[in-house]
């Protein structure tokens, strides 16, 4: 049985950092175990502007321990009024790595999302000139869509047509919750690829709503049957490099989690590796990890690896059931619980 494992270091293509007195606390979490990540820009109010971005990216950098090395890679929030071309100076000035399409309402602080894809579509043209990668929120809004199959929705009604209209486009299909998004991005080719979060790997919709209902279970896409489940289990551990590594870690205090109206989102970022590691233990797949953790991002995103490693040995880890953030309480993913592995270094 392998008990240890060590690999190139790992990237979170998809994380939430907030701002602030909250972003301080969260990013040491990150920066101990990734060496960079896309950092969404669903701020309040958006990163819209490579200046925005490049003033978020100087504090995130000021939060980071000392000793820890750890970029952060921005995104531009896309809107009805983006203007294209200082998305593509972005770019090239290398302050942008990507730009992030919320449909308008879609999720947490969406709501200057993009409210008709179609009129997008000149900023897409451009993005596929430029080869600027575009991440998706891949969820319709319309409120006559149950929202259990509002991401198979959007494959139907965006997806196939941005596809087939930009074919050069590099897309990242974020957060996939359904076979159906694992079928459309096997299909699609190389060009366009998907992120996975621990939370879609380890539970069904059943966590969110069985015995009393469990706030901290709620993310969006909210995790769907577990037909689905299995289905990313398969995709993530498949050895495709269409598929990588994105915690969608989404931190909110527990007090808003635990609200009349409470706040979608999920704090996977405190174990994520060993979250992670642990669904590769129990698919038998643990030599298909540094794949999706540490290679197929970059490939996609054409970065180099990362140089230097981390280590996992087989032993229990105590995830606690609250961490302090701005000294208040958050509950992380897995919070009571006892993982398998463990991170050393
Ligand atoms: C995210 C957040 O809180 O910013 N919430 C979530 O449930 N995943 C937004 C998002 O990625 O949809
Ligand atoms: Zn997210």
């Amino acid at each position: 049985m392998t008990d240890r494992l060590t690999i190139r270091r790992p990237d979170d293509w998809h994380l939430h950092f907030r701002d602030g007195a909250v972003m301080r606390d969260v990013v040491p979490f990150t920066a101990r175990q990734f060496g960079r990540a896309i950092v969404m820009p669903n701020l309040t109010p958006p990163v819209t502007s490579a200046a925005l971005a490049a003033a978020y990216r100087d504090r995130i950098m000021a939060a980071v321990p000392a000793g820890l090395h750890f970029t952060p890679l921005m995104t531009c929030y896309l809107t009805d009024s983006t203007d294209p071309d200082d998305l593509a100076r972005g770019a090239a000035e290398g302050v942008f790595t990507a730009a992030k399409l919320y449909p308008a309402n879609a999720t947490t602080n969406s709501a200057a999302g993009v409210s008709n894809i179609e009129n997008l579509f000149p900023v897409l043209a451009r993005m596929e000139a430029e080869d600027i990668v575009l991440c998706i929120h891949g969820e319709v809004t319309d409120h006559d869509i149950d929202v259990f199959d509002r991401e198979k929705e959007f494959i139907e009604r965006h997806l196939r047509s941005i596809v087939a209209t930009f074919p050069k486009l590099r897309v990242v299909f974020e957060h996939i919750t359904t076979g159906d998004a694992v079928d459309f991005v096997t299909a699609a080719g190389p060009q366009v690829a998907a992120t996975i979060t621990p939370q879609h790997l380890h539970i069904n919709r059943n966590a969110m709503l069985v015995g009393g209902m469990q706030p901290h279970n709620y993310c969006l896409p909210v995790a769907k049957r577990e037909t689905h489940r299995l289905a990313l289990r398969a995709a993530a551990t498949s050895g495709s490099p269409q598929f990588f590594l994105g915690t969608d870690s989404a931190p909110h205090l527990k007090r808003d989690k635990e609200s009349a109206c409470g706040c979608a989102g999920i704090f996977g970022a405190p174990f994520a590796l060993e979250s992670y590691l642990t669904v590769f233990d129990e698919e038998g797949a643990l030599e298909r990890f540094e794949g999706f953790a540490s290679l197929h991002g970059p490939a996609f995103y054409r970065l180099p690896v990362n140089e230097d490693s981390v280590t996992l040995e087989r032993a229990e880890v105590a995830v606690p059931p609250v961490l302090q953030v701005t000294g208040e309480d958050i509950v992380p993913f897995h919070a009571g619980t006892t993982l398998g592995w463990r991170l050393v270094g």
